[in-house]
């Protein structure tokens, strides 16, 4: 415990100056996006949430404000190359039996339970390569399985992030937020530790934000790629030096799942611009 604090407060200082995070709506494509709603009544800290696009710089917010600015764009051109190409066992593409306007509304609600299991946008997308095309999965966070998770998400941009947490839901979502809470590494800390007690503080040059999801697939201008979700997560604790859980592992398709819930209401922002 003191060494939780002592590491903290070594960490983690005030901002020095004005953000973004106070003023500014964010508007896309003609299409105003919800930054900044109530919180919803399962989350028991926090009030308001916000996206992460209010923490970042003017700069930084800019890109994501216009498509030919974002550079997330370049892998879209790339993913709707890939919807084409026929691949596979059975000669197929994704335009073989798809439009992409057929998966409005579908990032918004992802991941749900199906049968046993808690399934995610990369799960999908793969079960279609598998076991409808004959093809390979593709790798998690991979370019192929970032660019198309970009376009199947650009397709519920503004929609409100919106995912089932009841009835089946609900045990994947306790386990999410059983890891959520719980300090790992060699620093002790949790996702909360940061992302719930201290957003809107400074973490060296770094703002920090809730630590949203609603942006994925997220271009990092720090690696120069679009990001998957787990790829963050995986960040994240490598970063507070824990050994970080397997992308597409049950511990973070619950930790996914529990963190979409705390986005509930944000706009969709598919695909995000981040530093
Ligand atoms: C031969 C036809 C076929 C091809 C080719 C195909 N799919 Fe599918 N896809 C389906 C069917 C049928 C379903 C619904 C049942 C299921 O999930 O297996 C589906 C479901 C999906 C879903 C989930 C939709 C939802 O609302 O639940 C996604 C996302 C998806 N496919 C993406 C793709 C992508 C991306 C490609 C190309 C890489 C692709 N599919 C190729 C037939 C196909
Ligand atoms: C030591 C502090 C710290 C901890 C602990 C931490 N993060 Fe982060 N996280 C950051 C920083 C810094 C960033 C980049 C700035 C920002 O968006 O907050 C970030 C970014 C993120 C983002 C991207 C937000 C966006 O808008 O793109 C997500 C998602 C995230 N973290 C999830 C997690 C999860 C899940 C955990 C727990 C496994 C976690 N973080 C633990 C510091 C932390």
């Amino acid at each position: 415990m003191r060494l939780r604090i002592c590491v903290l407060s070594l960490l983690i200082s005030a901002p020095s100056f004005a953000y973004a995070q106070d003023s500014n709506s964010l508007t896309i494509d003609g299409q105003v996006m919800v930054t900044e709603t109530a919180a919803p009544a399962h989350m028991e800290n926090v009030d308001t949430i916000y996206s992460g696009w209010r923490f970042r710089s003017q700069e930084t917010q800019a890109m994501e404000m216009d498509d030919f600015d974002n550079p997330a764009f370049v892998f879209l051109d790339k993913a709707y190359e890939l919807w084409d190409a026929v691949d596979g066992t059975e000669g197929k593409s994704c335009s073989s039996c798809h439009e992409p306007e057929d998966f409005t509304g579908l990032r918004a609600q992802l991941p749900r339970v199906e049968g046993e299991e808690l399934v995610t946008l990369e799960d999908l997308i793969n079960r279609s390569r598998v076991e409808h095309m004959g093809a390979e999965p593709w790798k998690w966070s991979g370019t192929q399985m970032t660019s198309m998770t970009a376009l199947v998400g650009l397709q519920s941009r503004g929609l409100p992030m919106d995912v089932a947490i009841e009835g089946d839901a609900k045990p994947f979502w306790e386990a999410g937020k059983e890891i959520y809470y719980t300090n790992v590494g060699q620093l002790d800390m949790a996702c909360s530790s940061c992302h719930e007690d201290n957003y809107g503080m400074m973490i060296r040059a770094d703002h920090l934000s809730q630590g949203q999801i609603n942006g994925f697939p997220t271009y990092r201008l720090k690696n120069a790629k679009l990001n998957s979700i787990h790829g963050r997560f995986k960040g994240c604790m490598t970063n507070i030096r824990a050994t970080p859980f397997k992308e597409g592992g049950a511990e973070f398709k619950a930790l996914e799942l529990y963190l979409a819930s705390r986005s509930e209401g944000l706009s969709v922002e598919t695909p995000s611009v981040r530093n």
